[in-house]
């Protein structure tokens, strides 16, 4: 690593805290020349840091930038992060990796996408330095079938992640959409390769994209996509640690699929159980109720002839 990034790292683990050039040139082995030309660098890399004559250079709490060592502080695990300004799409690149030999929990994110896409090639729009754009490598080694539960497992950590940086309540709407008073801060898109030899996984990429910061969103998603923070309003540590604390938590999950240890949290924040639905699922097509979830989260519904089905995927869109 090289002195900026170090620099960088102590800043980003003590945001608001002034170190005198003195300090870090002690610190690091350098002249004070080094640092100042470091974090010059830094600062023109658009980072806010003061520099003031008694107290040295201060890396002000309102930086929020994503950066690898930003992240890397709050996770306790091996995992190689790669943050970007700008890509095409997070899931792409991972597939890149994945294909080219990468390992479990390599990571790609971005500041923006300029090609993020969800479920059913839907465009997921990802606007420069608002959101959180993840994508992580997985190489399962559970059953074909346990793989659809990454996606739900993503979810339950992605809710406890907002709540724990923002302390406001989200729930999940079946099956990946996260919602904070009754608008989507969240999609996860989950694709996998299969390896036509064996016939099991090689590899699966699971895409999150969180709506951190305020943003006005094209007239299309109006009422339908929200923020986690309002306008004005911003988190007290950076957009980095919800990015550490969704890839922590998802790790806790996704090792305990074969417990299903996930399961009673997706199904406590369930958004849709009990609600009237609307079912599009395939070439079903129909008001219900929606009855529970089973452990398989396949929804249970009763449609308003009387018919009850299980859904294993599909989109259900909820009538307030
Ligand atoms: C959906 O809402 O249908 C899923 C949206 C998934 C968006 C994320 S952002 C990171 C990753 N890269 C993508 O292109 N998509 C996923």
């Amino acid at each position: 690593m090289g002195l900026k990034d170090e620099i960088l790292k102590q800043f980003e683990s003590s945001r608001g805290t002034s170190y005198s050039g003195a300090d870090l040139a002690k610190r690091y082995g350098v002249s004070r020349a080094a640092v100042w030309k470091a974090v010059k660098s830094l600062q023109k890399e658009g980072f806010a840091i003061q520099a003031t004559t008694n107290r040295g250079y201060t890396f002000l709490a309102a930086n929020d930038r994503l950066t690898e060592a930003g992240i890397a502080q709050y996770i306790s695990f091996p995992c190689r992060l790669r943050v970007e300004k700008s890509v095409g799409s997070t899931n792409d690149e991972v597939k890149k990796l994945a294909e080219a030999g990468g390992d479990e929990w390599d990571c790609v994110i971005a500041e923006e996408q300029t090609k993020g896409r969800g479920r059913y090639n839907r465009k997921f729009v990802s606007t420069e330095g608002t959101g959180v754009y993840i994508s992580i490598l997985l190489r399962p080694k559970f059953s074909a079938a346990e793989t659809l539960f990454i996606t739900t497992c993503a979810a339950v950590a992605v809710c406890e992640a907002i709540e724990k940086i923002s302390g406001k309540s989200v729930g999940i709407k079946w099956v990946n959409d996260v919602l904070l008073n009754g608008k989507k801060v969240c999609g996860i898109l989950t694709e996998a390769s299969y390896d036509v030899e064996s016939g099991g996984l090689s590899y699966a990429v699971v895409g999150i994209g969180v709506n951190v910061l305020f943003q006005k969103f094209p007239a299309e998603l109006a009422g339908i996509a929200g923020t986690v923070f309002e306008e004005g309003e911003y988190p007290q540590e950076g957009r980095a640690r919800i990015a550490a604390e969704i890839i922590e938590r998802f790790r806790y999950y996704y090792e305990r699929i074969p417990q299903r240890t996930f399961f009673a949290e997706y199904k406590r924040r369930s958004l849709v159980i009990g609600k009237r639905v609307k079912v599009f699922s395939g070439n079903i097509e129909g008001w219900a109720t929606a009855l529970d979830l089973d452990e398989n989260c396949f929804l249970k519904v009763r449609f308003d002839d009387g018919n009850i089905k299980l859904l294993s995927s599909g989109e259900v869109s909820i009538r307030i």
